[in-house]
């Protein structure tokens, strides 16, 4: 199992005034996965708040797998990518491509998501759009390779030979 933790940015979701839809749909998302959520908050859209949660995650909790929903806009408050920027080792850009390019096939509003995604120590962290519709078109797209990822990540799969 996967060691899951979710984290939303959202001021509305922090401040009780909308209720949050996306941690429910990450975990539909993750049911029939190998993943145990580990940690799940709502946070402000700030950078200081989201950058104490995602230590949280990795640097005490050791997630595996860290998403992050929301704040990937164009708003002024929007500031999810720049909050996990400067805390990642290795970008991981194809991931963030690859949900960009197959949500462009769904909306053309996709090409608005600023998302990035990256490895901090043996963390992978994700970020995606605060819409539940974009959270689930987007996990279940990315979700067979996901776990390849992870495998690799944490060393119990070594090597990428296709059997398809
Ligand atoms: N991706 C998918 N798959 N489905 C969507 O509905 N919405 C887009 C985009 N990506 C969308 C999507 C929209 S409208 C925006 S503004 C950006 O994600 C950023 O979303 P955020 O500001 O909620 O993070």
């Amino acid at each position: 199992m996967f060691k899951l933790g979710i984290i939303i940015s959202s001021d509305k979701g922090f401040r009780g005034e909308r209720e949050d839809l996306c941690i429910p749909t990450i975990l539909g998302c993750v049911e029939n996965q190998p993943f145990e959520t580990t940690y799940q908050t709502i946070v402000p859209d700030e950078i200081d708040a989201l950058q104490s949660s995602i230590k949280h995650c990795v640097d005490e909790l050791a997630c595996d797998l860290v998403l992050i929903s929301g704040g990937t806009g164009f708003s002024v408050r929007d500031v999810t990518p720049e909050a996990l920027a400067p805390l990642l080792d290795k970008q991981t850009p194809g991931i963030s491509e690859a949900i960009r390019a197959y949500s462009m096939t769904l909306t053309k509003k996709a090409m608005l998501s600023r998302a990035i995604s990256g490895i901090r120590k043996n963390s992978l962290i994700i970020t995606l759009p605060g819409s539940p519709r974009a959270v689930k078109e987007s996990l279940d797209f990315i979700m067979e390779p996901l776990i390849h990822g992870l495998e690799i990540l944490i060393g119990s799969a070594s090597e990428c030979a296709r059997k398809d």
